[in-house]
């Protein structure tokens, strides 16, 4: 079971990705439960103001330190009773550490974590060095806000917790668990448009297929992701099938 805290100005935003399909079943299954709070409700003036302009000048708008400290400090205060400590604290932010499904296994351990999404051009550099314990970007582009990376980080990391899957199994093969990409799937029709499926899919010899499917994970790596190939934990023979790869006259050419 995970809890996940998240401060949003835009609540209304995690309606649609918490409340469909395999999450959705994990929530009513009790596997993970979602907090959501509004950033402004920790506003004390008139006006819930959570934005300021920025000093020194220049474009756009800064999120204020305060109402972000007080949400996460009534989080806090709340696991504290509990006798819950030491919740991450994560800010979403183009400046972060670069999301990995490494990083979502690491994340996947803890069983309380709290999300602060940031908005409009900036947060105020005293949550990220006071009050955030991690900081995570989900890529190098620039999002409107950190609502939509939490969502991606949510999502990554409450998959991997255990009861989520129906079959563990299913984490063990795919890409990125074993650092490769995974294998071309396939199913019914055998035959579709003129396309069919490969042949030793449809032998029943377990060997073959999984043989197979690991040479399909190390060419499609090699040809898309060569960059994943030099960090994979490879077998010599393993090895040795990439080294042929490499000197055959198709592996420069990307796949469709
Ligand atoms: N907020 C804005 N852009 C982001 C990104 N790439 N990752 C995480 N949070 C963000």
């Amino acid at each position: 079971m995970v809890n996940i805290y998240i401060l949003t100005l835009f609540p209304q935003m995690f309606e649609g990705p918490f409340s469909a399909g395999l999450f959705q079943k994990a929530v009513e299954r009790g596997v993970v439960k979602v907090d959501i709070r509004n950033i402004r409700d920790y506003t004390h003036d008139k006006h819930h103001t959570t934005d300021d302009y920025p000093y020194g000048g220049g474009a756009g708008m800064v999120m204020k330190p305060e109402p972000l400290f007080e949400a996460v400090e009534a989080v806090k205060n709340e696991l504290s009773q509990q006798g819950i400590e030491n919740v991450p604290v994560i800010l979403l932010s183009p400046q972060g550490r670069l999301f990995t499904e490494q990083v979502a296994l690491e994340l996947s351990k803890h069983t309380h974590l709290i999300f602060i999404c940031g908005q409009y051009e900036g947060i105020d550099e005293r949550v990220s060095e006071y009050l955030a314990t991690d900081e995570i970007s989900i890529g190098d582009y620039v999002l409107t806000g950190g609502e939509l990376a939490a969502m991606v980080v949510v999502n990554a990391v409450v998959r991997l917790i255990p009861g989520f899957l129906g079959s563990p199994d299913s984490l063990l093969s795919e890409s990125h668990t074993t650092g490769l990409l995974e294998y071309p799937q396939y199913t019914r029709p055998p035959v579709f448009r003129d396309w069919a499926v490969p042949e030793v899919l449809l032998s029943g010899n377990h060997a073959q297929i999984a043989q197979w499917r690991r040479e399909q994970s190390l060419l499609r790596t090699a040809k898309r992701r060569s960059d994943l190939l030099a960090k994979a934990n490879l077998y010599p023979e393993e090895k040795r099938f990439i080294q042929r790869l490499e000197t055959s006259v198709d592996i420069g050419v990307k796949e469709q």
